[in-house]
């Protein structure tokens, strides 16, 4: 802002300027000298002043899955809205990549990193290389383990788990079950299961339920859902319900229940109201999803990231949550479970999924 009027004096000599670039006399060499002097004293005052805004550098795992395009989308727009600029990189699932470009933005001097960890251990790393720059960290989404994190900005993934579960149970509360969870390196793959288990462990004790198959996705690939679930089919068709622990191993094990003409017999879950999912639930092939609303999300992480950088700390963080070093502090939103009766009044009225798009 200081440097406005400034250049607000550049530009206005500069158009006086223009019309003596033709003429070589000495007094028009001066004057074009003057010229381009204003030049690059404007190119200079626009970077002063943009480097006075605080930066945010936002590390992502992917930018290819909605969900996460979404999440940048909120984040860039509530910072720029509060005069912040962010950098942005994903890292395709390449930790290596990963640290290498916390290690680029830290050089250019990010004032604070947001971090969506692809691996919440080897992460670690990124947290230990910001506090020797004096840089703090956020983990978002997220957790990175066995570091001194900062803070910690997700939804309760527990309790995502159990709304999976519970949906699924009450609908088919005996039976043979598939587990189908996303990516192990990531810790809220752990939690999910983890909410999934407390759900389902009674109906599992008393013999009610069958774990057919217990499976991981490496990096959430659809892909690698439908071949568990091509996989199990081989053996029995026998099944009553695929907990899949989101949209994208929920579309690869509903791709493969389809190939066996089962898609919209066997119930199955999913998270993120992506446009895949919700169509899929609307249609009845996938029975429900998990609507985490990410605007709040991205926008407290924005707030948090700015009262961290200016050492105003107002938001509280309601919750601690050990990452296996510290107590970290946390702020955890809640899910909300969809199905084709509620998708109107959650997913739809919150503007995230447009009704056409849906119903298409
Ligand atoms: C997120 C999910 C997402 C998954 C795959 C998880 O950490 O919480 O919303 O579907 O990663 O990207």
């Amino acid at each position: 802002m200081e440097y406005q009027p400034f250049i607000g004096a550049c530009i206005s000599h500069h158009t006086s300027q223009l019309s003596l670039v033709t003429n070589n006399s000495p007094s028009r060499i001066f004057q074009v000298s003057i010229f381009i002097f204003c030049l690059i004293c404007l190119a200079s005052c626009r970077q002063k002043s943009d480097s006075h805004k605080p930066t945010i550098g936002l590390l992502m795992e992917t930018l290819k899955e909605e969900r996460w395009q979404h999440d940048r989308d909120f984040f860039v727009a509530k910072a720029s809205s509060l005069g912040c600029n962010v950098e942005v990189a994903a890292c395709n699932n390449d930790d290596n990549l990963q640290i290498a470009q916390a290690e680029n933005m830290l050089a250019k001097g990010v004032d604070i990193l947001v971090v969506v960890p692809h691996n919440g251990d080897i992460c670690a790393t990124i947290v230990n290389k910001a506090h020797a720059q004096g840089v703090r960290v956020i983990a978002y989404d997220r957790l990175i383990r066995n570091c001194d994190l900062d803070l910690y900005i997700s939804f309760d993934n527990v309790r995502v788990g159990e709304m999976q579960a519970a949906y699924i149970v009450e609908r088919a509360p005996a039976g043979n079950y598939i587990l189908m969870g996303g990516a192990k390196t990531d810790n809220n793959a752990l939690l999910f299961r983890k909410g999934q288990t407390n759900v389902l462990q009674p109906y599992i004790e008393s013999g009610k339920i069958k774990i057919i198959m217990d499976q991981w996705a490496t990096d959430w690939q659809a892909g690698e859902a439908m071949k568990h679930v091509e996989n199990a089919l081989t053996k029995t068709t026998d099944i009553q319900a695929v907990v899949a622990s989101n949209d994208a191993t929920a579309a690869g094990c509903i791709q493969a229940l389809t190939e066996k003409g089962l898609a919209g017999k066997v119930l199955v879950s999913g998270q993120d109201a992506d446009i895949g999912g919700c169509r899929r639930v609307v249609a009845g092939t996938q029975s429900m999803t998990i609507y985490k609303p990410i605007q709040p999300l991205a926008e407290t992480a924005v707030e948090a990231a700015l009262q961290m950088i200016n050492n105003t700390i107002v938001i509280k963080a309601a919750r601690v949550i050990n990452n296996g070093k510290i107590d970290v502090p946390g702020i955890l939103l809640d899910p909300v479970a969809v199905d084709k009766d509620n998708m109107r009044e959650t997913v739809i009225a919150s503007g995230y999924q447009k009704s056409e798009d849906v119903y298409k």
